[in-house]
């Protein structure tokens, strides 16, 4: 058996001091491997956005190790995480914040391949980052994610909310990544447009071959998308298994909570 792709121990995050004080993130300890869809589930401030950001190293933990393809990722110099940004991207919920609405859909997909920071993996990979190689790389993702070719030259407000995430999420493929990071990214759109991206995701996701960390609160969307499950509360993992079974027969009353929560899976309406 291979080595996991992730290997999380005794993460903590601790944010602020004094009556601020808050533990984000305490003790988690989890592996990822290679091929796995994980699903993150807990409400909102149980500390999934802080694990994702400490995984993908958007931000440094107050103790504990991260680490990925078996080298650390806590602790390293950014100039060092070339190998990482590669090979670990993210999409966030909203595409309105986090594309630059002052760019242009090409401009925008082709900067991971313009990232100084990746410039050495891509060369190791031999992946050209010219100009000509962006654009026809730009054109492939743009079909890929279900644009229309002409969408290179135009801006994000010209786009739907639905429209805009594929962008992101065609941005996010751009490097060429073994692994997707997707924080609550769909929650944000309509609920007719949402299952569209969402599949376009999961086609993606199967026929890259990628290793997926999902978090959402809709447990549903879990259960449809993810293979593994965990299950965070004040920013401690209280359950952990293949989702399946984290659903079937839940092990601690928070989840069981969570359940109960979504008609689907708790009392149902039409028993009464
Ligand atoms: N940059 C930050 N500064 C201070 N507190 C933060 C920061 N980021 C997150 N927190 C706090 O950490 C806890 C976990 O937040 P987060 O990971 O965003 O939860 P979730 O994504 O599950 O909603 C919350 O109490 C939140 O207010
Ligand atoms: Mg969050």
């Amino acid at each position: 058996m291979s080595a996991p792709l992730y290997e999380v121990e005794h993460l903590t995050r601790v944010y602020g001091r004094g009556e601020r004080r808050v533990v984000a993130l305490d003790d988690v300890g989890l592996t990822v491997a290679r091929g796995q869809r994980l699903g993150i589930v807990g409400e909102s401030g149980s500390g999934k956005s802080t694990l994702i950001r400490l995984m993908a190293a958007l931000d440094r933990p107050t103790a504990g190790t991260v680490r990925f393809a078996g080298q650390q990722v806590s602790g390293t110099p950014e100039r060092a995480l070339g190998f990482l940004r590669a090979r670990v991207q993210l999409v966030f919920q909203d595409p309105r914040a986090s594309l630059d609405p002052r760019m242009r859909i090409g401009t925008i997909i082709a900067e991971p391949l313009r990232a100084p920071a990746i410039q050495g993996e891509l060369a190791r990979r031999g992946v050209p980052v010219d100009r000509s190689a962006r654009e026809a790389r730009v054109a492939d993702l743009l079909a890929a994610v279900g644009l229309p070719a002409d969408a290179a030259g135009r801006f994000p407000h010209e786009f739907s909310g639905g429209q805009r995430q594929r962008v992101a999420i065609a941005r996010a493929l751009a490097p060429g990544p073994e692994v997707l990071m997707a924080d609550e990214a769909v929650s944000a759109l309509d609920v007719s447009v949402r299952a569209q991206v969402l599949n376009l995701l999961m086609d993606l996701v199967a026929s890259l071959g990628l290793t997926l960390v999902f978090i959402s609160h809709d447990l549903s969307v879990i259960r449809h998308v993810c293979t593994d499950a965990i299950v965070l509360q004040g920013g401690r993992i209280v359950e952990a298994g293949p989702t399946a079974s984290v659903f079937a027969q839940p092990q601690h009353p928070y989840t069981a909570g969570l359940l109960a929560a979504v008609p689907r899976f708790g009392a149902r309406p039409w028993d009464d």
